[in-house]
């Protein structure tokens, strides 16, 4: 079928995510291939995929490898259940897991999306905390402009208001605290700043015997790639024992080398209660999410009068498929030194982007570490210069789509509290194809420059 004959097919049939109608009917690329770090068009056409899918095509695309155990595990086993009884891939999944997670993050229950992995957490601790004879530990904080998910739970704690006005009323007793922006790296004593002393401020607040739970993510991708500052984790880690508050590490994003670590405990060094993965633990190669545990809660769960089992479940959860796919993928990032390359490059990568913000003056900020980036754009950095939101909308609508197409380059503009460019390769990008993005975006911020007067 060609493109045009697709494309009005999509616009009849196909409902599509978080997209306007005007993209909609615009000329969508379809992609009908992938190669490592590029995706190739109905036209023949080459990609650079510098966001990796959604963040999450870690592997790259079109692994023979990964490909060859999901095709093995379909004919030899498509499904079975991780209720009463379970699978090889799902075992080998949670133990190869366990095993890379930092310390007694044991115990993995599988989902299918990070969603469902965030609404897993809230579920396990609200459970675990009725389980243990606090019943009233219900309420969670969550960080300004955070995105968890769109189920309602996981929306409920998103601070993104945009994404949750147009559903009324979510779940009751969730508190924000103003993200990191602004803080990263050595800001002095990490409990004298304002953005974690209002964290405590909201726990006194409330009642710390009424929160159940703090979500974070060890960089924040809304509001562009947010670095908390030096000692920030620590004294999280160390708030949440003071008060007996579970730490939720909301890693769907960072875990699983987007870093340069698979988990987040690698940038943070705290070892949270519980760790949310999704994207990256496949590649994209098949949907896995997941909550891990610390051993020790699901163990004072289970031993509890009144718990016994965790009453949360989905059908597909640790699908074998899905979870083979975790193994070789995982593998395959574990015994190829991936992790290595981010190591190697990240900083090359962020020095770069640091050297185009010297050279254009819509950039007002970068933010990021590993292979995750934010460009904060403005009108023009010489006068301080904010963009209008006419501007802003231009350049997220209208210039960066068409520049995309340009320069070959796929990343995404963002607007939340911001305008920005988020940028998220995939980890096996080399020197070379980290070169060709950075050509991209040098020519994403001329387009924008042209666009936009300073
Ligand atoms: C930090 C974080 N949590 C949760 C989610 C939701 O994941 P999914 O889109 O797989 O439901 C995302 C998605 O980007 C995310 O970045």
């Amino acid at each position: 079928m060609d493109a045009t004959t697709l494309r009005a097919q999509a616009r009849r049939h196909l409902g599509p995510h978080f997209t306007r109608k005007d993209t909609w009917d615009s000329e969508f690329p379809i992609f009908v291939r992938g190669e490592g770090s590029y995706l190739i068009d109905t036209e023949g056409d080459r990609y650079l995929d510098g966001l990796a899918g959604l963040f999450c095509v870690n592997m790259g695309h079109g692994r023979q490898d990964i490909a060859k155990a999901a095709s093995e595990q379909i004919s030899t086993l498509a499904y079975a259940s991780n209720w009463g009884s379970a699978h090889p891939p799902a075992i080998e999944a949670a133990a190869l897991i366990a095993d890379l997670a930092p310390g007694d993050l044991g115990t993995t229950f599988f989902v299918n999306s990070g969603s469902e992995a965030v609404e897993t957490a809230l579920k396990f601790a609200r459970q675990y905390f009725r389980s243990q004879g606090q019943p009233q530990r219900t309420k969670v904080i969550s960080r300004d402009m955070a995105y968890h998910g769109t189920t309602m739970g996981a929306l409920s704690i998103t601070q993104l208001p945009k994404i949750k006005d147009p559903f009324g009323e979510l779940l009751p007793g969730i508190r924000s605290v103003p993200n990191t922006l602004g803080f990263t790296g050595d800001c002095g004593p990490v409990t004298e700043l304002d953005c974690f002393r209002a964290i405590e401020r909201v726990v006194l607040e409330e009642g710390p015997e009424t929160i159940a739970a703090i979500f974070a993510e060890p960089v924040q991708n809304g509001r562009g790639a947010l670095v908390a500052p030096d000692g920030y984790w620590p004294a999280l880690r160390a708030l949440c024992d003071k008060y007996g508050i579970l730490l939720v590490s909301d890693e769907v994003i960072c875990s699983f080398g987007r870093l340069g670590h698979f988990f987040g405990h690698g940038v943070t060094g705290v070892v949270p209660d519980m760790v949310t993965f999704a994207k990256g633990s496949t590649s994209g190669y098949a949907p896995l999410g997941g909550l891990i545990v610390r051993e020790q809660l699901v163990q004072e769960l289970f031993n509890s009068s009144t718990g016994g089992v965790f009453t949360h479940g989905a059908t597909w959860g640790g699908h074998p498929v899905s979870t083979a796919v975790a193994v070789a993928n995982i593998t395959a990032m574990r015994d190829e030194n991936v992790l290595g390359n981010v190591q190697e490059q990240g900083p090359k990568l962020m020095e770069a982007l640091l050297a185009l913000k010297n050279s254009h003056r819509c950039v007002k900020a970068v933010r990021g570490m590993g292979f995750f980036y934010a460009i904060e754009l403005m009108a023009d950095s010489f006068s301080g210069r904010e963009l209008t939101q006419a501007e802003s909308l231009k350049v997220l609508r209208e210039v960066l789509p068409e520049s995309f197409k340009r320069t070959k380059v796929i990343l995404r503009g963002d607007d939340r509290g911001a305008t920005m460019i988020m940028i998220s390769p995939p980890l096996v990008a080399d020197a070379e194809v980290l070169s060709a993005l950075l050509h991209g975006v040098d020519g994403m911020l001329t387009d924008i420059e042209k666009a936009i007067q300073p």
